[in-house]
């Protein structure tokens, strides 16, 4: 098979990795893609929301499959915009229609639907300008800290959690005045949830699911989760608490639920879910849904799913997840991001990466980086990610650090305490 994927980070290095090694591939090409990916596939410079270009290289180059890495072409709907086009209708795209989308699109759109197949999440409502009152009064029935969510996306800053009634009370008129354009004209009001999160991903067809490796991601740019939110600072699966005990609630409460409920609702969905919980007490919640795989979660992911990821995608596109198996590797897998110094505010491009040749027991997947002249050059704030086995978590830290330690470039950092917070 002729495969494109589509995007530019560690996942869809990872993505394309796992895929490169399936005995079913003959071309593989990530578009835009980065340094990591050109060593595992063919990059093309092609836009992800370029749909019209997309469709003429899928004709040109006999393209059998896109697997969409980030959400914004599913946002925008790619999979109706295949489907609906004659030429490349029999085309499969890894991922749900745009309307499917909208579970991670509008997070009024996620909540309703978690209500309405009584899906375990935090109490809500949504509110627009125009009822600015009664968002005041739902705040004042809460307790502190207040959780305000734009509806829409906002680049993963749309979240404010604040702990005073005032400030939460001027802080939800901005956001309803405009802080985040239209994506803010509607805000999620929800109650605090308290417990550690962990992440969930399902593959499904629209019928039968299969679930993958759980996974801890660390998205505060400090040790100790402290600092700025960014786009994740590591990863580490499986994850002590989300036990078999602890599963069983996950696929019963809320898996099976979100799988019915899209079949009851007609959501065309055959691709990724991430499923963003919190652990309550031991009750698992769900914070948020999103349309595809995690950021640094898929660079432990892969690493875990020993069956051919594309047999299990071919399952997806022709209905025939259910007569598939996935086998896990029981070996830890863990993920640590080097990033560029200043990041996730301002930060310089274009340093020399060195040593990357050395690193033997880890696979470095690329989140930020670009060839130039044989050399490979820093191109983003999240550089590439050092991900290693190891039959504990510790032991397969022990391997990422070592090799964090020998890939150089000038002002690199990275967070030392990745998995602090698990057994
Ligand atoms: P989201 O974009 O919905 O994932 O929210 C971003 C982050 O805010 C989550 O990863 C949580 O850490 C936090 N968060 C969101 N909703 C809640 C909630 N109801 N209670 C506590 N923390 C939350
Ligand atoms: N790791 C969180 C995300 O991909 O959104």
């Amino acid at each position: 098979m002729n495969i494109l994927v589509l995007g530019n980070g560690g996942r869809e290095n990872a993505l394309a990795w796992k895929i490169s090694q399936s005995d079913k591939v003959n071309k593989l090409y990530v578009a835009p893609g980065n340094a990591g990916t050109s060593q595992v596939a063919q990059n093309i410079a092609i836009s992800i929301t370029d749909f019209p270009a997309i469709k003429q290289f899928v004709l040109d180059n006999s393209i059998d499959m896109i697997v969409v890495g980030p959400e914004e072409p599913l946002v925008k709907g790619i999979y109706d915009f295949f489907k609906q086009d004659p030429q490349i209708s029999k085309i499969p795209v890894i991922g749900p229609s745009k309307y499917g989308a909208k579970l991670e699109g509008s997070k009024d759109f996620a909540k309703k639907f978690m209500v309405r197949h009584r899906i375990p999440t935090a109490r809500y409502k949504s509110f627009t300008l125009d009822q600015l009152d009664e968002a005041y009064s739902f705040l004042e029935e809460l307790n502190a800290p207040y959780v305000l969510k734009a509806d829409g996306l906002a680049a993963g800053k749309g979240v404010l959690i604040i702990n005073d009634l005032n400030e939460a009370k001027s802080e939800l008129k901005i956001m309803l005045s405009g802080m985040f354009g239209d994506a803010s004209k509607t805000v999620v009001i929800e109650e605090f949830l308290s417990g550690i999160e962990c992440s969930v991903f399902i593959l499904t067809d629209g019928d039968s699911y299969k679930i993958l490796p759980v996974a801890k991601d660390y998205k505060r740019i400090g040790d100790g989760d402290t600092g700025l939110n960014t786009g994740g600072m590591g990863a580490v699966s499986p994850v002590s608490f989300a036990d078999e005990a602890f599963m069983k609630k996950v696929e019963e409460r809320i898996i099976i639920p979100t799988i019915e409920g899209l079949k009851k609702d007609n959501i065309d969905y055959k691709g990724f879910i991430f499923i963003g919980l919190i652990n309550v007490d031991g009750e698992p919640m769900v914070i948020e849904y999103n349309v595809r795989l995690g950021d640094p979660e898929t660079e432990v992911i892969m690493l875990r799913i020993k069956s051919d990821i594309l047999d299990l995608l071919q399952g997806v596109a022709t209905n025939s997840l259910d007569s598939k198996k996935i086998s896990i590797d029981n070996r830890y897998a863990v993920t640590v991001m080097l990033v560029s110094g200043g990041y996730p505010e301002n930060y310089e491009k274009n340093k020399e990466i060195s040593g990357l040749n050395e690193i033997t027991d880890s696979l470095v997947f690329h989140a930020g980086t670009k060839s130039e002249n044989d050399k490979i050059l820093t191109n983003g704030g999240r550089v590439v990610a050092v991900s290693s086995y190891g039959n504990t978590k510790d032991e397969a830290l022990a391997v990422s650090y070592k090799n964090a330690g020998k890939i150089l470039f000038d002002k690199k950092y990275f967070r030392k305490d990745i998995g602090f917070d698990l057994k």
